[in-house]
C-alpha cells in the first residue's frame, strides 16, 4: 500500500510513521527540506498526489495554534479547510482514500454529556470553525474519507499541555490549572495505532468510511490531568516534588480563543465499527511518563 503522509514533524504525524511502517510504503512530507509539501501550495499538493499515486493520503498536518488562529484567520482557513479540500479532491481523482484529523473544538461545549458524531456543531473559535470547514470539504470532495475528531493530544515528541505542566512543576511551588474544561487526554501513539488498525479494516470494508470520534477512554479536567501527571512523574523520578496545584475556572484564565467546557466525545461508533477498545487516558499518561523517564537514563 502507498501512503502520502503530511505533518510528520507534528505529534500525530511522527507517531504515524512508526505505526504505518509495517503496512505501507510511506511518502513523507513535512520536514523542512525539499520534501516539505506546503499545504498552502495547492499546485504542489495536486502534483504530489498525481506523481506518487498513493492508495491513501493521510493529513496529520494542520494549523494547530488555537489562539494564533484568532489573528491569523486567513492562514488557518487555508491550512485547515482549503488545503484538505484540495488534497481530498486530488486523492478522489486517482481513486485514493483520505484520512483527516479534526477536533472536539467543532462543538460549543454546552451540557455535560459526551457528544456523538450526529450532534450539531457550533465552534466557539476560529480554529474550530476552520477545522469544521475542513471536515465538510473533505467529506464533500472524497466519499472514501475517514475523518477522526480527537482531543487534547500529547506525545513525547512535540509541544503539548503535559510537557508544559512538567516544565512548570519542576520550577514552581504552585501552579494554577483550569478545572472546568472536561475532555479526554489522548496520546498520539494511540491515535496512530488506532488509525492504522482502522485503515487495515477499510481495505476490506469500504462501508466503514465516514466521520468518527477517536479519543482515549475516561474523562478529566486539565486540573485532574495535571495532578495525575505530576504524581506519576514524581513516582518515576522525573519530579522531585509535586507542586501545589490550584484549580481555577476558564474565566480566571482568559485566552484569545474561547474553549469549550464540555469536550466529551462518544467513541462508540469508532469502537463498534472497527472492533477496537480505547484504553483509559491514564494508561496513555503512564506510558508517556515512563517514556520520558527512560529517555533521561
Ligand atoms: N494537538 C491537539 O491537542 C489536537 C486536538 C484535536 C485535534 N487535533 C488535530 O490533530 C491533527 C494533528 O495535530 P498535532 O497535535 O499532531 O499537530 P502539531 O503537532 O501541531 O503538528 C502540526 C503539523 O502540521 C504541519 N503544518 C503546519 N502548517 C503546514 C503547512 N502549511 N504545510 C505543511 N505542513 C504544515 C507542521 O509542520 P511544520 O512543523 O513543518 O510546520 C506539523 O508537522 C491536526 O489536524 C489537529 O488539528 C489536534
Amino acid at each position: 500500500m502507498k501512503v502520502i503522509l503530511l505533518g510528520i514533524t507534528g505529534q500525530v504525524g511522527f507517531e504515524l510513521q512508526r505505526a504505518l511502517a509495517p503496512i505501507a510504503e510511506v511518502y513523507r512530507s513535512g520536514y523542512g527540506d525539499n520534501m516539505r509539501l506546503d499545504l498552502c501550495d495547492f499546485a504542489g499538493i495536486e502534483k504530489s498526489v498525481r506523481d506518487f499515486v498513493p492508495d491513501v493520503v493521510i493529513n496529520a498536518a494542520g494549523f494547530t495554534a488555537v489562539d494564533k488562529a484568532e489573528t491569523e484567520r486567513e492562514h488557518a482557513t487555508i491550512v485547515n479547510a482549503d488545503a484538505p479540500g484540495v488534497l481530498a479532491r486530488a486523492a478522489a481523482k486517482i481513486g485514493a482514500a483520505i484520512i483527516h484529523y479534526s477536533t472536539d473544538y467543532v462543538f460549543d461545549g454546552e451540557g455535560c454529556e459526551p457528544r456523538s458524531e450526529f450532534a450539531s456543531t457550533s465552534p466557539l473559535n476560529h480554529y474550530g470553525a476552520s477545522k469544521l470547514a475542513g471536515e465538510v470539504v473533505v467529506a464533500t470532495e472524497n466519499a472514501r474519507h475517514l475523518i477522526l475528531r480527537t482531543s487534547w493530544v500529547y506525545a513525547v515528541h512535540g509541544k503539548n499541555f503535559p510537557k508544559t505542566i512538567l516544565r512548570l512543576a519542576s520550577t514552581r511551588d504552585v501552579i494554577s490549572v483550569v478545572s472546568d474544561q472536561i475532555g479526554a487526554p489522548t496520546g498520539a501513539p494511540l491515535l496512530a495505532d488506532a488509525t492504522t488498525h482502522a485503515l487495515l479494516k477499510l481495505l476490506d470494508d469500504s462501508s466503514a468510511f465516514g466521520l468518527y470520534h477517536l479519543v482515549a477512554g475516561g474523562e478529566a479536567s486539565w486540573y485532574e490531568l495535571a495532578i495525575f501527571l505530576c504524581e506519576q512523574a514524581k513516582a518515576q523520578g522525573l519530579l522531585q516534588k509535586v507542586p501545589e496545584i490550584k484549580p481555577i475556572s476558564s474565566v480566571e484564565y482568559p485566552t484569545p480563543a474561547k474553549r469549550p467546557l464540555n469536550s466529551r466525545l462518544s467513541t462508540e461508533k469508532f469502537r463498534t465499527n472497527f472492533s477496537l477498545s480505547l484504553p483509559h487516558w491514564k494508561d496513555g499518561i503512564n506510558h508517556f511518563v515512563l517514556e520520558l523517564a527512560r529517555a533521561k537514563l
